[in-house]
């Protein structure tokens, strides 16, 4: 197989975009690591006697990390929805048939066939976006109750609480997973394209045509795309 892109590129993720991208990834490591040092973990396994982690079991220490963490966290997704809401830029929001179109995507990938045409992101995308949004939702809204559970002025009962850290703790499972999925689509080779878009801002142009023609096609009539590199551009084989 050639290895053959256009080598002309187009912007895909503003910097705004990717600073919230690594501000959400940065704190929810933190959260992870931080989170489990509560439980404790870190005594038992040991984690504590590595060099420059020797803070990792102390209580007040990871306590404070994951509220500055969450603070984070909050301001991104808070930032996130305002900015794309604003904009009225909702491509990542499932839509219907989704499941069914995720399916052809992976059907066609696994037998080298066609597949059906994309937008900006395709649609496995979204349903992952849906299903990460939710958990990052859930940890939060539990997560406020947890801070105000250790302030002296709030009382809760007792089920409350325990539903509060069983849906924390699941969703932060479910986060794990999510994450390992995320970084798990890009070992296909058709999904590294879309891999320097979170670094640089920027995709070939060539792939865009190739994969994403719905989107391709608006950014030409948006007028993003000069219809003459549009034409020239093509994608002989992945990466
Ligand atoms: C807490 C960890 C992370 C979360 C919650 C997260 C979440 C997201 C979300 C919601 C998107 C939007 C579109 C999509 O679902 O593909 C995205 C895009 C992306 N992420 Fe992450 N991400 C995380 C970590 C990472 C890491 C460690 C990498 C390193 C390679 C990465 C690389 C990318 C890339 C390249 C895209 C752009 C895909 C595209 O342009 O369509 N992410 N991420
Ligand atoms: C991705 C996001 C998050 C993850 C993965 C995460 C993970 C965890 C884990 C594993 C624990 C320890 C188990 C427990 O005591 O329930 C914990 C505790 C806690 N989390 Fe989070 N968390 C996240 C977000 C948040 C947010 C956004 C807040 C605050 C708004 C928050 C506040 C707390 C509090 C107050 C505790 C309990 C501390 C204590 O009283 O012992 N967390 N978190």
């Amino acid at each position: 197989m050639t290895n053959k892109v256009s080598n002309v590129k187009i912007e895909r993720h503003s910097g705004i975009v990717r600073f919230i991208h690594w501000t959400v990834t940065i704190s929810i490591f933190i959260l992870i690591f931080t989170g489990i040092g509560q439980m404790p973990m870190y005594k038992r396994y040991m984690v504590d006697q590595i060099m420059g982690l020797t803070w990792s079991s102390n209580y007040t220490v990871t306590l404070m990390l994951h509220y500055l963490a969450a603070s984070a966290l909050i301001s991104a997704s808070l930032y996130h929805v305002i900015f794309h809401g604003f904009l009225k830029e909702f491509n990542l929001l499932p839509q219907r048939g989704d499941l069914k179109e995720s399916y052809l995507i992976i059907k066609a990938i696994l037998t080298k066939g066609q597949e059906p045409p994309s937008h900006k992101y395709l649609a496995e995308q979204r349903l992952a976006y849906a299903f990460i949004v939710l958990n990052i939702a859930l940890t939060i809204i539990t997560g406020v109750i947890k801070v105000l559970k250790n302030l002296p002025s709030w009382e809760f009962g007792n089920g409350l609480l325990y539903w509060t850290t069983m849906v924390h703790n699941a969703a932060t499972f479910m986060i794990i997973f999510g994450i390992a999925a995320h970084l798990g689509a890009f070992i296909m080779k058709e999904n590294r394209n879309l891999l320097p878009s979170m670094f640089t801002g920027k995709v070939d142009l060539g792939y865009v045509k190739h994969r994403h023609s719905l989107w391709f096609n608006e950014l030409i009539k948006q007028k993003k795309i000069n219809p003459q590199a549009a034409d020239k551009v093509s994608f002989s084989s992945y990466r």
